[in-house]
C-alpha cells in the first residue's frame, strides 16, 4: 500500500508538482519524426498536463510551443506555418521554434514591443525517427540517454505506440511485474505460449506461478530477477529493469530481440505507451516486424484534432476490450484477445488513478514496491535538496539490456547475468536455450 499523500506525489505530473518537476529533468520521446511535416499543419498535443502545439517549420526544425498566443490567448493550433515560424491568425504575431516573437505586424513599424514578448517553447532533439522534448529548467539540457536502440541504425529498431486512459504509473507497474505473466497473458492450451518466448515457451508460467523475486537498486533505477523453478534445483531467471523515470525493460522475446516500453504522461489520467524492439546485431526482417508488431483487434479510432484521439485503441472498457468470454473456458486465461489489450483492460479498469491505500502487496510485488520507493526518493531529494535525479547527468547508465538465464540454485543470477546486461557489446542477450521444452504433465 501507499499513503494517500505518497500516491498523490507519485501520480501527479503537472508543472509545479514534485513528480512533474522530476519528470521535467529528463528528455522524453514524444513523437515520431514523420508526424510533423516541414511547413505543414500544426498538431495539438498534451504533455505532463500542458496544452501544447507541435509543428515543423519551413526549414524542417521541429517546434513545441504553448497552445495559446501570449498576445490575447488565441489558439496557435490555427497558426499559419510560414517562413521559419508560426503566425497567430488573430492579429498576425509570429514566433519561431525558440519562442521568439519575430514579427508583430499590427504594431507601429518602429516599435520594439516584439522583442519583449516570448512564447513558451520547449527544446527538441531528433534522432533516428523520434522527436525528444525537454520541458525542464536548464538552459542547456542534459544529453539524450544512451539507450541502445536510440544509437543503432533505424533498420535495427521497431517502434510503435498507443494511448492508455490511465495514470502513467499504473502502466509502468505492469511493465515490471513478472508475476502477472502466469495469469493475465497465458493461453490455456499449454503449448500456446511460445509467442511470448522465454519462460512462456518453456511452459514455466504454468509450472511455477510464484517466481522467486530478487530486487536490487542500480545507478539507473531498479533491477530484478524473477526465478521460476525449472527442475528441482534449476531456475529460469528473467532479469529486467526499471530505468528512471519511465522506462521498463522486459525479457528478450527471441535471440537478440531486445524489448522495452516507456510511459509518457499526457496528463494525470492519460499516458502514451511506447513499445520498442531492437536487434543489436542486424536489421529487423520484415517477417520479424509482422510477428513483433501485430495490430490489436479493432485497431485505432479515427483521429481528429483532439490529442486524446491520437493512437487511441478502438477496444476499450465500453466494449469489454472485445473479450471473448467463451475463450476463458479453454483458450485464454482472460478472454481478452491480445496481450496489449489484456494489459490495458486491467490497468484502465483500476480507474484513472488506483487507490493504493487499499492495496495488499505481497512478496510477488517486491519490484513494484522498490520502484515506487526509488521514484519517491528521487522526487523528494530533488524537491528538498535540489539533488539531480539518477541518470540525468550520466547518459551512459542507460546502456543496458534485459536477459534470461537458467542456473542452478548454487549460482547467482547477478554475477552470471551481468555481462549479458551490457548494451553495445557482442554478448548474446539470452544465455538460455529457448527452444520449446515439453511441459511437465
Ligand atoms: S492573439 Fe495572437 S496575435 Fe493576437
Ligand atoms: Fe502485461
Amino acid at each position: 500500500m501507499l499513503s494517500k499523500e505518497d500516491n498523490t506525489l507519485l501520480t501527479q505530473v503537472s508543472r509545479g508538482t514534485p513528480m512533474g518537476n522530476l519528470l521535467r529533468e529528463y528528455w522524453m520521446p514524444i513523437l515520431f519524426s514523420d508526424e510533423l511535416t516541414a511547413g505543414g499543419r500544426t498538431m495539438k498535443g498534451k504533455l505532463l498536463g500542458e496544452d501544447l502545439v507541435a509543428f515543423r517549420d519551413s526549414s524542417g526544425r521541429p517546434g513545441l510551443i504553448e497552445a495559446n498566443c501570449p498576445h490575447r490567448g488565441a489558439p496557435l493550433y490555427f497558426g499559419r506555418n510560414e517562413n521559419d515560424g508560426i503566425r497567430c491568425v488573430y492579429h498576425g504575431w509570429m514566433y519561431d521554434v525558440t519562442g521568439a516573437c519575430v514579427d508583430m505586424p499590427n504594431e507601429p513599424a518602429h516599435s520594439n514591443f516584439k522583442d519583449k514578448v516570448k512564447l513558451n517553447a520547449y527544446k527538441l532533439r531528433e534522432r533516428n525517427g523520434l522527436i525528444w522534448a525537454y520541458l525542464g529548467p536548464r538552459k542547456t539540457p542534459p544529453e539524450l540517454p544512451d539507450l541502445e536502440f536510440n544509437v543503432l541504425p533505424p533498420e535495427h529498431t521497431l517502434i510503435w505506440k498507443n494511448m492508455q486512459m490511465t495514470n502513467w504509473v499504473q502502466g509502468l507497474e505492469g511493465n515490471i511485474d513478472s508475476s502477472h505473466l502466469s495469469f493475465l497473458h497465458t493461453r490455456l492450451e499449454r503449448d500456446g505460449n511460445a509467442e511470448f518466448g522465454g519462460g512462456g515457451a518453456r511452459g514455466l508460467w504454468y509450472e511455477d506461478p510464484a517466481p522467486r523475486m530478487e530486487v536490487t537498486d542500480t545507478d539507473f533505477g531498479v533491477m530484478y530477477g524473477a526465478g521460476r523453478l525449472e527442475e528441482s534445483d534449476r531456475r529460469f531467471w528473467r532479469v529486467t529493469q526499471f530505468m528512471m523515470p519511465f522506462y521498463g525493460l522486459f525479457a528478450p522475446i527471441g535471440p537478440n530481440e531486445c524489448p522495452m516500453q516507456w510511459w509518457i504522461p499526457l496528463d494525470d489520467h492519460t499516458v502514451m505507451k511506447w513499445d520498442v524492439r531492437w536487434n543489436p546485431n542486424r536489421p529487423i526482417t520484415e517477417e520479424e516486424r509482422g510477428r513483433l508488431m501485430s495490430p490489436d483487434p479493432g485497431g485505432f479510432i479515427e483521429p481528429t484534432s483532439d490529442p486524446y484521439t491520437h493512437y487511441r485503441l478502438a477496444a476499450n472498457m465500453d466494449n469489454d476490450y472485445f473479450t471473448n468470454w467463451d475463450a476463458q473456458g479453454d483458450k485464454r486465461y482472460s478472454g481478452v484477445p491480445s496481450a496489449n489489450l489484456q494489459d490495458a483492460a486491467v490497468q484502465e479498469g483500476m480507474g484513472p488513478i488506483v487507490n493504493r491505500e487499499r492495496e495488499h502487496l505481497g512478496t510477488a510485488d517486491a519490484m513494484i514496491i522498490r520502484t515506487r520507493r526509488r521514484l519517491l526518493e528521487a522526487m523528494k531529494a530533488l524537491r528538498d535538496h535540489g539533488t539531480v535525479p539518477p541518470g540525468v547527468d550520466d547518459p551512459t547508465v542507460y546502456g543496458i539490456r534485459s536477459t534470461t538465464v537458467v542456473l542452478s540454485d548454487a549460482e547467482s543470477w547477478q554475477s552470471v547475468a551481468s555481462p549479458l546486461l551490457k548494451a553495445f557489446t557482442d554478448e548474446k542477450i539470452m544465455a538460455a536455450d529457448i527452444t520449446m521444452r515439453t511441459p511437465r504433465a
